[in-house]
């Protein structure tokens, strides 16, 4: 093997070798298995060396992961000036160090097995799983200087802020999102969209570039030609992007649909000098930092405007919920389908509200694994809304996954694929937001509502997420294939923006900015196809669930609760982690193997007729298609943002383009970015928000 590598054979070498580098090889209970057992040289590959060596990497990897979580865990919900500036971060970076110097060994060793003649298929699955050591493959100074930066881009988003001229300054979660959610003001809604690109974006485009010849570099040294191509290796399939596109193209007519509806009903409210009803819609008017959700605008697009759907927060808030008590409605709800009851030490150890100890800690929903088959935890801030119920729902359904897939080897304790993760809580959400499970609950007062506005509101969180959710990667995978290069990032950018959003920047972007980075996801290097195909997995769960219910009737109105069939069925799979080929696990709870958007397109059938009776009554063009919204076009309207004397010339000009020109007339040119005046200050009392179309990360 390579170079770096002096210690690889019998494992009784490499136990005395790699004893002084990792204590988990000197002690604990693998050490007198592989003690007993002679190995010598010429011997070294046959099945029973590798069930035995599967076993050892079993055992040493629940110890390395769980410290490596530990550590984890306990700098995230304890962010102290000391922590921060001392102990926990060299800590955490020795465990991470402890964990790729693991995998780099076992992957490494892994190879040496000569895996064709063996009998058990899961033996050779195993094995082939080791293989991927994705960064730790990297030399020892590039995976230091790779964490660097990684961790560098991550904390620069945490921490971002976006100050007024005289402070305060103001974080993403709660203020900015607040804004971005409640604010009717363009001018109020411009100024947070461009602070929050300002304040991360353009910080990382530098490190950014460097992130991406160190992820390829790491790629190759798996063996893969790019990172995008290693993400896309965890769905094992030949066709993947063929089918990716086959599935979104079966989903545009619903979200044109949409677009076409909410663009109409934006330019009801903001007028015709910001919303052209033929052109793509301004990025910054949907209710969303990234116009990935717009349930927040519900209120501008409701369908029956005089039927408005019940306030179910308040409702929890007279009721006096707190949030323990929405953990433990979530846990009803999967005991009542007979499955998992979490343990007590997740009661314990679970992180359900910001502390009130004046620790700081990072908000941001998660579901934890710590992969020594006792502890599981919750981190979250929850706040009584109904948006962060229908989370801790979600967030269960990662919790389920990692209790029924607990005995499995390690290298099994994951997804089908990575949709699959995401899929289990929000299938479970599906039910549990529908009408009949909110009355039954009591968090509901009227018998009868509007399925329309409920549709609607379903939609704007699912459907509206759909193209975002494609092109988040896409443009990765672009950027990691060397197809958008790094001079035109931002352009590109936009440009997969307006193909499949349909959307435009409200202000003119140039190559300074680096608005992908002002995403999590992309700071934080986590794919993103997961929440794609998991909106489209989600359905069809739900269609097969509620059918072994034994529900008669629309799909949106069905309640799997306290349904012991259906519970069952989604154990038998749960319970497989990633152990068989994806498409095995999905014909066992649906008998398809394939991922199709039928139950999709079912669940928001009348929603989709009642869509296209309103745009052909209104006349509406579907898409966008006499629109660009290129950089030169933008480009115009920055320099006319500055030369005010120009302006008015420049406005006849632009009249006279026409509509080409559209995309980008948005622009407010009486907004000077200086004023106080055109900010808002931030809202008394503003609460964290929580939007359950926004994936929450499950480490
Ligand atoms: C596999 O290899 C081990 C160690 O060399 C040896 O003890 C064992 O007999 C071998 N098993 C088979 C089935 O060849
Ligand atoms: C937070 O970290 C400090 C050390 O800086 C430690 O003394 C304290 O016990 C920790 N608190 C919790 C709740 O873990
Ligand atoms: C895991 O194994 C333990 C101990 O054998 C057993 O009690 C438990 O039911 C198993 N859990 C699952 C989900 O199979
Ligand atoms: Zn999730």
């Amino acid at each position: 093997m390579g170079t770096r590598w002096t210690c690889h054979g019998p494992f009784l070498l490499v136990l005395f070798c790699y004893g002084q580098l990792l204590p988990w090889l000197r002690a604990g209970p693998s050490r007198d298995i592989i003690m007993s057992t002679s190995f010598s040289t010429g011997r070294f590959y046959n099945e029973t060396v590798a069930k035995a060596f599967l076993q050892f990497y079993d055992q040493t990897a629940q110890i390395v992961w769980s410290q490596f979580m530990e550590a984890t865990w306990n700098y995230v919900t304890n962010i102290t000036k000391k922590n921060r500036e001392e102990m926990t971060p060299s800590l955490l970076l020795h465990k991470d160090s402890e964990r790729s110097k693991h995998m780099l060994y076992f992957g490494t060793q892994a190879r040496l097995f000569k895996t064709s003649r063996f009998q058990d298929p899961d033996v050779k699955r195993l094995l082939s799983k080791l293989l991927n050591i994705d960064k730790a493959a990297l030399p020892q100074d590039e995976l230091q200087e790779y964490n660097q930066l990684l961790a560098y881009m991550e904390t620069t988003y945490s921490m971002a802020q976006v100050c007024l001229n005289e402070g305060p300054c103001m974080p993403l979660e709660p203020d900015l999102q607040e804004v971005m959610a409640t604010s009717r003001d363009q001018k109020e809604l411009l100024w947070a969209w461009q602070g929050w690109r300002d304040a991360v974006g353009r910080q990382l485009r530098i490190t950014f570039e460097r992130y991406v010849q160190l992820s390829n570099k790491a790629a190759n040294l798996n063996g893969y030609k790019d990172m995008g191509a290693l993400w896309r290796s965890k769905y094992e399939s030949e066709t993947l992007e063929d089918d990716l596109e086959q599935l979104y193209q079966e989903l545009q007519p619903l979200y044109l649909n949409l677009h076409a509806y909410v663009r109409r009903a934006l330019h009801r409210h903001y007028g015709p000098k910001i919303i052209n009803p033929r052109g793509p819609i301004p990025a910054h008017l949907l209710g969303n930092m990234w116009a990935q959700s717009w349930v927040n605008i519900l209120d501008l697009v409701l369908p029956f405007p005089k039927k408005p759907p019940e306030d179910i927060t308040k409702i929890m808030k007279s009721q006096h919920w707190k949030p323990s008590k929405m953990f433990e409605e979530a846990e009803k709800f999967f005991t009542s389908l007979g499955m998992l009851s979490t343990p007590p030490s997740f009661w314990k150890n679970s992180m359900m509200e910001r502390p009130a100890d004046g620790r700081e800690v990072e908000c941001h929903a998660s579901a934890w694994d710590f992969y020594n088959g006792r502890d599981f935890r919750i981190k979250k801030c929850t706040e009584v809304t109904v948006e962060d119920l229908l989370s801790i729902f979600h967030q269960m359904g990662h919790i389920q996954y990692f209790l029924q897939y607990r005995n499995l080897s390690v290298i099994f304790r994951a997804g089908a694929n990575p949709a699959f993760e995401e899929a289990v809580g929000s299938v479970i959400t599906l039910s549990a937001s529908s009408h009949k499970h909110l009355l039954n609950r009591g968090l509901l007062r009227r018998a009868r509502k509007e399925e329309v506005n409920f549709l609607m509101s379903v939609a704007l969180e699912k459907i509206a997420f759909i193209p975002f959710s494609y092109l988040m990667d896409l443009f990765r995978w672009k950027v990691f294939d060397g197809t958008i290069q790094k001079n035109v990032y931002n352009q590109e950018w936009w440009n997969l923006r307006l193909k499949y959003q349909g959307l435009c920047p409200p202000i003119p972007r140039t190559e300074e900015d680096f608005d992908p980075g002002a995403k999590f996801h992309i700071s934080a290097s986590v794919p993103y196809l997961r929440y794609f195909l998991s909106l489209v997995l989600q359905f069809q769960f739900h269609e097969s669930l509620c059918k072994a219910s034994g529900h008669i009737g629309p799909l949106h109105r069905c309640d799997i609760y306290n349904s012991k069939k259906a519970g069952k069925l989604l154990e038998d799979v749960l319970k497989l982690g990633s152990s068989k080929p994806w498409p095995e696990v999905l014909q066992k709870i649906t008998g398809q193997t394939q991922m199709s958007t039928k139950a999709l397109m079912t669940y928001f059938k009348p929603l989709l007729n009642w869509l296209v009776t309103e745009n052909v009554r209104q006349g509406e063009i579907l898409g966008w298609p006499d629109f660009s919204c290129t950089f030169e076009a933008c480009h115009f309207f920055f320099f006319n943002l500055f030369m005010i004397d120009i302006e008015r010339e420049r406005e006849a000009e632009i009249q006279a383009e026409g509509e080409k020109q559209a995309p980008c007339r948005e622009l407010d040119a009486g907004l000077d970015p200086e004023t106080p005046g055109s900010r808002p200050l931030p809202k008394a009392g503003a609460k964290p928000l929580s939007h359950p179309g926004i994936p929450e990360l499950a480490i």
